[in-house]
């Protein structure tokens, strides 16, 4: 089989590795990738977001299978765009319609999906323009910390968590005037949550689910989850509370209600779904949904899958998952992700990447980086690296990430050395 995979990041990179070893696939590209992804198939400069020339390309190379890493094109229809296109028709796109995609496209529509399916999430409310005086009323006596989220895609800035009633008008007004454009022309108002988060993926035919391997990920930039919130500077998988009594109540609390009311409102999804949550006293509550795999997750998610990524691929699209025996790699992974410095505010880019030659007993997943004119890698964004290592416990995993991370040298280098350390015990 043919297949066409979207993005660019350490997730695309996890994907075509995975995909890579599969002996249905007999030709990868990635579009546009990344000096990563071509170890495992070829690069072509198209911008996933350009559905035209995703298409043509996929024509003129008889692509049997288009797989989107990231959000974009799916909450922007490409799943749509295929179907509707009588020559395209037949490829299957591995990710829901832009009606299903909402569940991460619009957090208001999943926050009221959520209210009406009786799935365990934060209460909330959520307010326009029109509603602004009334939403401002409401903040003044929410409890503390409120947490507000512009209702679309905002690239993973969307949400803020307020400590004081000031700095939730204040961004509350800044957000209605348009802090995040239209996607924040609305915005959620809901209560905190205390717990630990932890992220679950399923994939869905549209009927069927099979829950992927658990993972965490450590989302602020600073030890001891300090400093602002960044794509993710690494994760672990499994979760050790995510333990077999929890994910009988996200299946039977969460999956299964997603499930059932999707197809309450005739919408059918297929695709990768990943579920934020967070574990507050023993009930796992959703914070938000993805309707995609997760990055860094994915980088310690598909190494512990033990099964093959195109089979699973294909039974999405065909309505047979049920049939699928999806298995869990027994050992422990660990992924710690070098980024540059100051990141995630702004960055230098095109610095030199050394050492790479001298990893051993890791998997290197390259999230931004490129090739140069002389064939050398260069950093080309802020997260640039990700070091993963499978072991059969955490302490030893992280011992190679982390002896890994060291041996790569580029200037501004910078990486948490707490990763996972919270769940050692
Ligand atoms: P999101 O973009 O929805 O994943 O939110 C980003 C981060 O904000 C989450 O990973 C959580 O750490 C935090 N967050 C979002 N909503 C809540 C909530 N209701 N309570 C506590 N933390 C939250
Ligand atoms: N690591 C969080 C995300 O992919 O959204």
């Amino acid at each position: 089989m043919k297949i066409l995979l979207l993005g660019s990041g350490g997730r695309e990179h996890a994907f075509a590795w995975k995909l890579s070893q599969s002996p249905l696939c007999t030709e990868l590209f990635i579009a546009p990738g990344n000096a990563g992804t071509r170890l495992h198939g070829t690069n072509v400069p198209i911008d996933p977001m350009d559905f035209e020339a995703v298409g043509r390309f996929v024509q003129e190379r008889g692509i049997e299978m288009v797989i989107p890493g990231p959000e974009g094109p799916l909450v922007a229809g490409i799943t749509d765009w295929f179907e509707q296109h009588a020559a395209l028709r037949h490829v299957p796109v591995i990710g829901p319609t832009a009606e299903a995609a909402r569940l991460e496209g619009s957090k208001a529509w999943a926050k009221n999906f959520m209210m009406e399916n009786g799935i365990p999430t934060a209460a909330s409310r959520v307010f326009t323009r029109e509603t602004q005086e009334e939403g401002l009323t409401w903040l003044r006596k929410h409890r503390l910390p409120i947490v507000l989220k512009a209702d679309g895609l905002a690239a993973g800035k969307g949400v803020v968590i307020c400590q004081t009633h000031e700095e939730a008008e204040r961004e509350f007004r800044d957000m209605l005037a348009g802090k995040f454009g239209e996607a924040s022309a609305r915005v959620v108002v809901e209560e905190f949550l205390e717990g630990i988060e932890f992220s679950v993926f399923v994939a869905l035919d549209g009927k069927h689910w099979q829950i992927l391997p658990v993972a965490k990920d450590y989302k602020r930039i600073g030890e001891g989850d300090a400093g602002p919130n960044t794509g993710g500077m690494g994760a672990v998988s499994p979760v050790p509370f995510a333990d077999e009594r929890m994910l009988e109540k996200v299946e039977e609390q969460i999956i299964r209600p997603t499930v059932a009311g999707l197809a309450d409102e005739d919408i059918v999804y297929k695709g990768f779904l990943f579920l934020g949550l967070i574990n507050v006293e023993g009930t796992p509550y959703v914070i938000e949904y993805n309707c995609r795999m997760g990055d860094p997750e994915t980088e310690v998610v598909f190494p512990r899958l033990d099964t093959d990524l195109v089979a699973l691929c294909h039974a999405i699209a065909t309505g047979s998952l049920a049939g699928l025996e999806v298995k869990h790699d027994l050992y422990e992974a660990a992924t710690v992700m070098l980024v540059s410095g100051g990141y995630p505010g702004a960055y230098e880019k095109g610095k030199l990447i050394e050492g790479l030659e001298e990893v051993s007993d890791c998997l290197v997943f390259h999230a931004g980086t490129r090739l140069d004119e002389e064939g050398r890698v260069r950093t080309n964004g802020g997260r640039v690296l990700a070091i993963t290592a499978l072991a059969e416990t955490f302490p030893q995993a992280l011992d190679l990430c982390y002896r890994n991370a060291e041996k790569i040298r580029f200037e501004g280098k910078y990486y948490r050395r707490d990763i996972g350390f919270d769940l050692m015990g």
